[in-house]
């Protein structure tokens, strides 16, 4: 289902003619300024860019019962017009609409889900009065949907994704000044080509790099190189560029996939239970991301139980639990023998994804790293 298409200032040259005029007589007399104003604040916004923000939920849709209560409060309450309209200061940047697509938390994202977002996404970048989109996000979740998005959408419009530590019901809540900043970032033709950039706490980050480090502080999103720039006083300043390939210069279009092959993740710890490797052989898993200790390492007792996951079909990938870093190739363990794959430097979580894209184009598990290493 094609949603209408949104209806922006409309920037036909007549319209802009008559616009201009008005501008002009207004100048010219007072007197005159009454009658123009529709059409000078015409010109005015067509010269804005056009920027659709989709609402998802997350905390920046929250409400908490108590201004204090930063922790404490509902999430996926407040619908996107409600929190558009709380930041007016967005009308001096750009033209924005609004467009609800889930109220949920970021918990609850699935494969489908982030799926349906994408592909919204795809579809608006292609209309020409759109010149940029925003996504109001839960921060649990924004480093995996970002992630996807930054490998399959195939625009260089900016899309710039957004979340919020505190509800807006709180005390210096965060998600009002996150999306004044996100729409400045999203108009900013400098932020064209950059790829999916994910907007917290006045920093630029990219979709490749980002993470949430910590379940409440305001300055949770950490990328592991640094992030891309800052926004300053309504500007933003880009300080590093993204190394990686990502939107349209990736082998994957969001418009090609229906569906990403199913990958699990496993979290090493002490006192594994290795029986519980057995269910990832025979629930339809193509591969298993198993996030070991230090450098994606393999307790002795989990070997055997890992293998097994290997031959019966399930491509195994080492990552590590740690947050950052390589893990090495038949560094500690027996890679090339056992046909495992290691990860560059992504975390379980974005390599569970990137597999699952490797996967739509290849079965082949030198391949698949070749992938990993890749992006
Ligand atoms: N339920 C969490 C989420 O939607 C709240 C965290 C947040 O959005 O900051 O991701």
């Amino acid at each position: 289902m094609t949603r209408p298409k949104t209806a922006f200032p409309s920037r036909r040259p007549a319209a802009m003619l008559v616009g201009a005029l008005a501008v002009a007589l207004a100048a010219a007399s007072p007197a005159l300024a009454q009658e123009a104003s529709p059409q000078a604040s015409q010109t005015q916004a067509a010269k804005k860019p056009n920027i659709v923000i989709i609402g998802t939920g997350g905390t920046i849709a929250g409400a908490g019962a108590s201004s204090v209560n930063t922790g404490d409060y509902d999430s996926a309450k407040v619908a996107v017009e409600k929190i558009i309209a709380a930041v007016p200061e967005m009308k001096e940047v750009a033209n924005v609409k609004g467009e609800q697509i889930f109220q949920i938390g970021s918990e609850s994202y699935n494969d489908e889900r982030m799926l349906k977002l994408a592909k919204r996404i795809s579809e608006l970048v292609k209309q020409p009065d759109v010149d940029a989109v925003m996504v109001t996000h839960g921060t649990d979740t924004i480093e995996e949907t970002s992630y996807l998005l930054n490998l399959t959408l195939k625009t260089d419009k900016p899309v710039v994704i957004i979340g919020a530590m505190r509800p807006g019901t709180a005390l210096s809540a965060d998600g009002p000044l996150n999306l004044y900043n996100a729409a400045v970032v999203a108009a900013s033709p400098e932020s064209k080509g950059k790829g999916v950039l994910v907007v917290m706490n006045d920093e630029i980050h990219s979709a490749r790099d980002v993470t949430k480090s910590n379940a409440l502080k305001v300055e949770t999103f950490k990328s592991l190189y640094g992030p891309l720039g800052v926004v300053v006083e309504s500007k933003p300043y880009y300080y590093r560029l993204p190394a990686r390939p990502h939107t349209t210069a990736t082998e994957f279009d969001i418009d090609q996939i229906t569906a990403l092959p199913k990958v699990d993740v496993f979290y090493a710890h002490t006192s594994m239970d290795p029986t519980i490797l057995k269910a990832i052989t025979s629930n339809g898993s193509k591969a298993l991301i198993y996030g070991g200790t230090g450098n994606g390492s393999v307790a002795d007792y989990m070997e055997e139980p890992l293998k097994e996951v290997r031959k019966s079909g399930v491509i195994v990938v080492r990552a590590t639990r740690t947050g950052s870093g390589q893990v090495v190739r038949n560094g500690e363990e027996k890679d090339d023998e056992n046909d495992w794959i290691v990860t560059a430097d992504q975390s379980p979580q974005k390599a569970r994804l990137l597999t699952s894209l490797a996967l739509t184009k290849t079965q082949d598990t030198k391949e698949i790293e070749k992938i990993l290493y890749k992006y």
